[in-house]
Parts: structure tokens; sequence; C-alpha cells
């Protein structure tokens, strides 16, 4: 273990079973409390026992980022373990329509929107006041000083850099998202906290390997043909691991990115040049 974020509160909002079960391990390795929320406690049980059983500390709690009663529920839950939270990671998705626009209807738009954008922001306006008890305010005479800052880290996609007929519903959700990034980053700012979007191209585990399956048994082929056919596009021809996702997050997380604000990082192996 290293304590990277020794003594620090990371809350992982929308923690699932790949990325943020993967997150979660990595940011107790580095000594962080970590919070996982979302709405299935037998799965944050599993993630937290993991957690413990390997040293670390977490918690879990269950949300529904869609209901502000939950998520005000939510914040009581983490400041009964802690008075501050240095990083806020929101990840909460759920599979959108993807269909052409003239198939969706405004109900699923509007969902992904609530779920995606809404959540994040209902989310960090009830967090701003232990995201603001991390910080500390700049001293002017010290030129190589790195103060203390929050992070709070949101989810995107790749999607935001493509207009592909299917995805229609999930990049106005995702654009959205980062559009609020940008807004909060700026509201958020003078109160030491910092405000970033990651977007993956695709993250490669379990999940992404289950749809490679179906669309392998759908259209022919094999998974490493749907893998190849994929990743064709990619200047590093793979895809990332759910570690090369978590990695960035974790850089925006920490010291290292305390200047760093108001970003989108997309980590897609080489798909977009952004
Ligand atoms: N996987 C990819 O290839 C990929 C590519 C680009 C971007 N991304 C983005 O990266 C993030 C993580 O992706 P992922 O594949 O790890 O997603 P995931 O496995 O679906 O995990 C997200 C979790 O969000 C939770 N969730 C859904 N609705 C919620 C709600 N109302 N309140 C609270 N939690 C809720 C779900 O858990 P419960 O059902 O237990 O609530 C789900 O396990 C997402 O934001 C996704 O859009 C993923």
């Amino acid at each position: 273990m290293s304590d990277s974020l020794k003594g620090k509160t990371i809350v992982i909002v929308g923690a699932g079973p790949g990325f943020g079960r993967t997150l979660a391990l990595r940011a107790a390795e580095e000594g962080a409390t970590v919070v996982v929320a979302a709405r299935t406690a037998s799965r944050l049980d599993e993630m937290v026992d993991e957690i413990r059983a390997a040293g670390g500390t977490a918690h879990a709690a269950t949300v529904d980022a869609t209901d502000p009663e939950s998520v005000r529920g939510l914040r009581e839950t983490v400041a009964q373990h802690t008075d501050a939270v240095h990083g806020l990671v929101y990840g909460a998705f759920a599979v959108p329509s993807m269909k052409p626009l003239a198939q969706t209807d405004h109900e699923q738009i509007s969902r992904g929107i609530d779920l995606s954008v809404l959540g994040a922001l209902r989310t960090t306006q009830e967090f701003t006041p232990l995201l603001e008890a991390c910080a500390a305010t700049a001293d002017v005479e010290q030129t190589d000083a790195v103060p203390a800052s929050s992070s709070v880290v949101m989810m995107a996609s790749a999607v935001i850099h493509h207009s592909r007929e299917r995805y229609a519903g999930y990049k106005i959700a995702k654009t959205a998202l980062v559009a609020l990034g940008h807004s909060l980053a700026t509201e958020l700012g003078p109160r030491g906290i910092r405000v970033n979007t990651v977007a993956p191209g695709y993250i490669y585990g379990d999940t992404l390997r289950s749809y490679f399956e179906h669309l392998a048994t759908k259209y022919g082929g094999t998974v490493e043909d749907v893998y190849a056919h994929t990743a064709e596009k990619m200047d590093l021809r793979r895809l990332p691991s759910e570690r090369e996702i978590v990695d960035p997050v974790m850089f925006l997380l920490s010291a290292a990115a305390s200047a760093v604000t108001g970003q989108t990082l997309t980590v897609d192996c080489g798909e977009f040049h952004t």
C-alpha cells in the first residue's frame, strides 16, 4: 500500500462492478477511506468486503442519484464518518436508448439527462460543504506552494467527440455533463474545489467483454474478432482497460493535478485527437 490518499475520503457515486470497483480498490490501496454508493446494496457490500480483506477502509451506502432525498441521505451517511470529503467521483450510468433520435421518445432522453447530468449536479451540490472543508486558501507569498484542494471527477464518454446515429441520446447527456463540469469548475474554483470530466472511449472489462460476446453471437465470429474490429480505429490498436481509466481519475484526484480544473481528459487509446 502507498499512502498518497491517507486520511482522505473518496466518495464514488454509481460504483458499479467494473470501473467503480476497480477505482474503489485502487483508492483504498492509496490509503483513502472509500465510500461506494449505488442502488444495489449486495454489490456494494461485496466491494467493501474485498477492500477490507485487502487491509483498506471502506463503507457502503445505497443511493438513487435521481432522487434528491436519497442523495441528501447519502451525504448524511458520509458525514457520520467524516467532516471533509477530498474526492467525489460521479459515474452513475444506465444503458441509454441506442436508437436514432427519430425513434427515441423524449422521456428516454430526459431519463438519461436526469441520471447523468442532474444526478452529478445534485450530488455535487449536496457535497459542496464537505468538499470545501478540504480546501485551503492560496498564500501569495508561497510561490512554490501546492494549496490543498478537493476534486470532483465526472465520468463522461468519448461519445462527445462523434455523432454516430445510435449514440444520440447518450451524446446529449454526456455533452451536457461536460458543460456542467465547466460551469461547476468556474463556480466552485474560488472555494478550492476542482471539477473535471474524464471521457473514456471504451472500458475493457467483464461488462464490455459480455457485450462483445453478444455481438459475436449475433453477427458471427468470435469475441477476439469484435475486439480487433473495434480496436482497429485506435492509434494503439487496443482498448483501455479498467485500470487505464482509473489511473487518470486517480491523477485528477491527486495533488499532482492541483492546478487542473475545468478540463475533459479523453482516455481512448488514441481514437480521437482532441
Ligand atoms: N464501460 C464503458 O465502456 C464506458 C465507456 C465510456 C464511458 N463510460 C462511462 O464510465 C462510467 C462507468 O462505466 P461502467 O461501465 O463502469 O458503468 P456501470 O458498470 O453501468 O456502472 C455504473 C453504475 O451506476 C449505477 N447506477 C445506475 N443508476 C443509478 C442511480 N439512479 N443512482 C445511483 N447509481 C446508479 C449502477 O449500479 P446500481 O444499479 O446498483 O445502482 C451501475 O452499476 C459511466 O458513467 C459510463 O457512462 C463507460
